[in-house]
């Protein structure tokens, strides 16, 4: 990634900042044990340095100026045969385009006299639980308050939020190589995946064949979901034997440089959909792509989600499952759509009014328990300049394609 890249993201930031006020972002903590590393978002979002535990990005504006600082963990010569070594400042400097880059050492007591000219601090505080100790960047957030008391505090998403939920070309770039790696995953699934086998077997093809193509992690925990199990939207044990006829219900995303996919596809485990089968698919296929079909610059995705129940409760009446539209709620409960960016369900208002550069998924489904039956139908959209694109076009949706995935 170029660090001009980062240099606009974080000139944008820049330009969000009254005079007085701090951002704080904290990096995702050093792994405990032997576990696999991954960056904070927001602080990747801003230095796009993916290998730096415990750092900490500092930007501030006083007189119109704006200041920016690394600070990062110094090198333990002991540890490197253990770890390797962590980053150099130079090569965060190089990374970033950041020149001030310091030491963790030098962090809290490089702050007192700024955080006495300021008037407001913004900390990336993460998802909090009223029941669970603080998490480091609410403990630092304590220590500062009990010491500045005239500063206001608020949480950085508020200025990440308007950033992130517009994505630039290499977002989009990285979303599309998240989205082409997952496609290859699910393909692997559609050409070899039996009645007989569990779903985590499944669950293995996908890793494979992700693994292979790029992937660094999974997005989120896949949801391979044969039979009933598809009626439990978040269905992730993935431990059931799939039964001869059943669909299955994949929804997945390979993560790709902190970008992640989301996708669903369903399919039928034998070669074909049953007649009744497919008429649910085919309802559900329809209401995805007319919503698609909507997306552009302006409409809201409060507006997607009304047209959503509507077109299925009166599927769910042609399929003879309710007399009254408005009871679709008992086969359908979720929203249609969400931001998809670094995180799978990415910063953004859940009644958002699209823009031009946003991605938002769209996933209508149908879950009939009495039937065994849950299918859910999954895209990552583009909103372009004045309609839309689909960005994960290329993996098949159709009937026919999917039967003949099967065949093979
Ligand atoms: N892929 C799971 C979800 O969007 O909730
Ligand atoms: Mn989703």
């Amino acid at each position: 990634m170029d660090s001009s890249v980062l240099k606009a993201r974080r000139e944008k930031l820049g330009n969000a900042l009254n005079n007085g006020e701090m951002v704080f972002i904290f990096a995702a903590e050093e792994p405990k044990g032997i576990s696999k590393f991954l960056q904070n978002n927001n602080f990747l979002y801003l230095t796009g340095l993916y290998e730096t535990p415990e750092a900490v990005f500092l930007c501030f504006k006083q007189k119109d100026k704006v200041y920016e600082y690394i600070y990062i963990q110094r090198n333990i010569p002991e540890m490197i045969v253990w770890d390797g070594a962590k980053i150099y400042p130079e090569e965060a400097k190089e990374i970033s385009g950041i020149d001030n880059v310091k030491f963790l050492d030098e962090f809290e007591d490089s702050l007192q006299y700024n955080l006495s000219l300021s008037n407001k601090v913004f900390i990336n505080t993460g998802l909090q639980n009223l029941n669970k100790p603080l998490n480091k960047q609410l403990f630092f957030a304590s220590k500062i308050k009990e010491r500045f008391l005239h500063l206001t505090y608020a949480e950085a998403n508020q200025l990440m939020m308007p950033l992130r939920q517009i994505k630039d070309d290499c977002e989009i770039d990285f979303l599309s190589k998240a989205i082409e790696i997952t496609g290859f995953g699910l393909e692997s699934i559609f050409k070899n995946a039996k009645d007989n086998m569990y779903e985590y077997e499944l669950e293995a093809m996908l890793f494979y064949e992700m693994r292979r193509r790029g992937l660094d992690h999974f997005g989120f925990a896949p949801i391979i979901a044969s039979g009933v199990n598809a009626t439990t939207l978040h269905y992730k044990k993935n431990n059931t034997l799939i039964a001869e006829n059943e669909l299955v219900l994949c929804d997945c995303g390979a993560l790709f440089k902190n970008y992640s996919a989301d996708i669903t596809r369903t399919f039928p485990i034998s070669t074909k959909f049953s007649k009744r089968q497919k008429d649910v698919y085919n309802e559900v296929l329809n209401v995805q792509k007319t919503i698609i079909s909507m997306i552009k610059p302006g409409i809201g995705l409060t507006e997607l989600n009304q047209k959503t129940g509507e077109m299925i409760g009166e599927a769910c009446v042609r399929l003879g499952l309710i007399a009254d539209v408005a009871d679709y709620k008992k086969y359908y409960m979720h929203s249609v759509s969400h931001h998809l960016g670094m995180d799978t369900h990415d910063l953004g208002a859940r009644d958002s009014i699209l823009q031009e550069g946003m991605v938002i998924t769209v996933e209508p489904g149908i879950y009939i328990k009495e039937e065994n039956i849950g299918i859910r139908i999954e895209d990552d959209i583009l909103v372009t300049k004045d309609s839309f694109k689909n960005l994960s076009f290329m993996i098949p949706k159709e009937i026919e394609e999917l039967e003949e995935f099967r065949k093979k």
